[in-house]
């Protein structure tokens, strides 16, 4: 009898103890939650959402230039918001890596965000980096209509620091093939249906003449009309910041980015290789989402929830910048 009860109380211990070492990764790789400011400050969403609004009303690449700020943050060392960080004396940061410098925007429209929230929250509360994901769930349903809003994963925090190289080296090049860019988004993660689907992206923004040039020029799968059109404001030299639409209707999330790409109109060399008509997964997948909007707009909030899960700092990493620009002192 009297050992039973011994046994008894080991039993409770061991319980407890297990119970306790598989609470402590609970709490460090916490997951995110649709629902993570709902008590914490439930001002937040909607008031990114109003800022958002403004600033698509004042100029509507500005919704394409959130959405990418997002998709660079979460290739660069996580969804971290270290796309934000400016240069310290003890980091480069990663606004003029390759891919970043004289490209990025929206900065502004961020830190009017952050002073917006953290007046309503009474303090730093909301992080960078989930204002980041919201701030690009918004303005793909602002410029593309109900069907693409998606429920965005929140409680994301902020690094401390932020990587040049590691830009440079995370973030595909415009002249990447097919293999190049499925090795670069598997790297994060993410599969071909990823890739495909989220290069739809491109349905909205603007790009540089120095971003497409060798297309138009040496590209083969190019239409010959389509090229010499964009020849004329993107000479083979100079003009290297001269703007032009990544797809014909800039302004509007919608499906004309994968229809331009069965006639050889995508701009970039990437975008062009997504589709060849050669009968592979990916023509298949540019087909699908070139004459189905619900399946584009379904897929895509699917694949951006994915891209948002990249390696989030949460628990007791990282933190609540007061300034995006900045760690804390
Ligand atoms: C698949 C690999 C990708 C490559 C190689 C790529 C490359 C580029 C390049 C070169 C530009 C033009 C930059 C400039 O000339 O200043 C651009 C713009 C843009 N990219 Fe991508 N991108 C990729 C994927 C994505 C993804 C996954 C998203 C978002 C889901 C995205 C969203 C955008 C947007 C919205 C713009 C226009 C930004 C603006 O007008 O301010 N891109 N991208």
């Amino acid at each position: 009898m009297e050992s039973h009860h011994h046994h008894l109380q080991y039993l409770l211990v061991l319980v407890v103890v297990t119970a306790t070492i598989f609470m402590i990764p609970t709490s460090t790789f916490a997951q995110l939650t649709p629902d993570y400011y709902d008590k914490l400050c439930p001002e937040a969403l909607p008031i990114i959402n109003s800022v958002v609004k403004e600033a698509i009303a004042c100029e509507r690449r500005m919704g394409a230039s959130l959405l990418r700020l997002h998709f660079h943050d979460c290739f660069v060392n996580g969804c971290d918001g270290s796309v934000l960080l400016d240069d310290t004396p003890f980091f480069l940061g990663e606004k003029t890596a390759l891919p970043n410098l004289n490209s990025i925007r929206g900065f502004e429209v961020v830190d009017e965000i952050k002073a917006a929230v953290d007046k309503a929250c009474k303090g730093a509360v909301v992080s960078c980096a989930d204002i980041l994901a919201v701030a690009a769930r918004d303005s793909v349903a602002i410029l593309g209509g109900p069907k693409h809003w998606y429920q965005v994963l929140l409680g994301r925090r902020d690094a401390r620091y932020a990587s040049r190289d590691a830009a440079n080296v995370n973030l595909p090049p415009p002249f990447f093939n097919l293999p190049q860019l499925l090795a670069s988004f598997q790297s994060h993660g993410l599969d071909l249906k990823d890739l495909v689907v989220l290069s739809g992206g491109h349905t909205i923004g603007l790009s540089k003449c120095s971003s497409f040039r060798d297309r138009i020029f040496n590209d083969t799968n190019i239409g010959p009309e389509f090229a010499a059109t964009l020849r004329e404001s993107c000479p083979r030299i100079g003009e290297d910041t001269n703007l032009s639409p990544l797809d014909a209707t800039p302004s509007n999330f919608d499906t004309t980015y994968y229809k331009a790409l069965l006639y050889k109109k995508g701009l970039l060399h990437s975008d062009q290789e997504l589709f060849k008509g050669a009968g592979s997964e990916s023509d298949r997948l540019v087909e699908l989402y070139s004459n189905d909007p619900y399946a584009f707009a379904r897929d895509f909030g699917v694949s951006m929830v994915k891209m948002g899960n990249i390696k989030p700092l949460t628990g007791y990493i990282g933190e609540i910048r007061c300034n995006c620009r900045t760690v804390n002192y």
